[in-house]
């Protein structure tokens, strides 16, 4: 098959008033690859993933998914005329996204929530749209929770179904803005799981989060971000083991002191004991070949 990104940015820029928060972004994603953004907070990288399916309109360069040009008619550098919202909507179609604060409907069953926006969006039937829900909600392991409503689920189970209601769509790339980091500790683990397993089937996932052992262990690429730019991109072992820029270093610096110090091995208990070894083993080794 061609070579084409499923999903592509190209010198993207976005202002907020007089604030250039996104500086131009390149990147590309292949389908099957899992992108991580990576960086500190106020970097941008929120900002990037929204521009990615058109939440945010992004106003220097362009998007391009599947080949298709995102938000604008025209590939013009200044006033170029925005797209329909169907146009736009039909673009970002293959595009589903996953929220940090689960975006869950609380008045609405989880079913519902996961089928409404095959009924909305996609003009499914009712009946289709309630046996694509199941089979999402099967997916990610909940659908025994199909009635219940969201504030009866712990913030983990909400998750998944915030994951399930972005699979029933039935996407050809997933976007997740920090899926674990509104979770306690002991709940990031399934997330993280259900995400893994996801990336096991082959989905295509440009993900941001501060889990650095995961983005190491589940990457094809991982890209650094800061003040709106990206300042180094590639394979993980690339990225954490041979750190080119002094700004990535500093960055990294904190999570190979946590992952190699006593406390986080005396920490760990019995279920976490397997994920710290394994974080400790990868910042042992990521470090000495740093
Ligand atoms: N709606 C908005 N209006 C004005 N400024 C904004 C808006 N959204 C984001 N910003 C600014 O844009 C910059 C980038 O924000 P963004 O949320 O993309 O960062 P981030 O890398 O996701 O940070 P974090 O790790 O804290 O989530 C920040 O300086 C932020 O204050
Ligand atoms: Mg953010």
């Amino acid at each position: 098959m061609s070579a084409l990104p499923i999903l592509q940015l190209k010198a993207v820029g976005k202002s907020y008033g007089a604030t250039r928060v996104l500086k131009g972004i390149d990147l590309d994603v292949m389908r099957g690859e899992i992108v991580t953004l990576i960086g500190p907070s106020g970097s941008g990288k929120t900002t990037a993933l929204r521009c990615m399916n058109f939440l945010e309109a992004y106003d220097e360069g362009e998007v391009w998914i599947k080949g298709q040009l995102l938000g604008y008619r025209s590939t013009g550098r200044t006033e170029r005329d925005r797209d329909s919202e169907a146009s736009i909507a039909e673009v970002r179609r293959p595009v589903a996204m996953v929220f940090q604060q689960f975006n869950l409907w609380p008045h609405m069953t989880v079913l519902a929530n996961v089928a409404a926006p095959l009924v909305l969006s996609k003009k499914i039937g009712k009946n289709e749209a309630r046996r694509l829900a199941l089979a999402a909600l099967q997916r990610v392991g909940l659908e025994h929770k199909a009635d219940a409503y969201p504030a009866r689920l712990s913030g983990g189970q909400q998750q998944r179904v915030g994951i399930a209601r972005a699979l029933a769509i039935e996407p050809e790339v997933m976007l997740l803005d920090e899926p674990t980091s509104a979770l306690d500790p002991e709940l990031v683990e399934e997330v993280l799981s259900v995400i893994r397993s996801l990336a096991q089937d082959g989905m295509t996932m440009v993900m941001v989060t501060h889990e650095m052992s995961f983005a190491a262990k589940i990457s094809d690429k991982v890209v650094f971000m800061e003040a709106g730019k990206i300042v180094e991109a590639g394979a993980p072992a690339q990225l954490f083991g041979n750190t080119q820029t002094p700004r990535l270093q500093q960055f990294l610096k904190p999570w190979f002191d946590r992952s190699l110090s006593p406390a986080t091995l005396g920490a760990s208990s019995a279920n976490s004991n397997q994920s710290a070894q394994e974080a400790v083993a990868l910042a042992t080794q990521i470090r000495g070949a740093v």
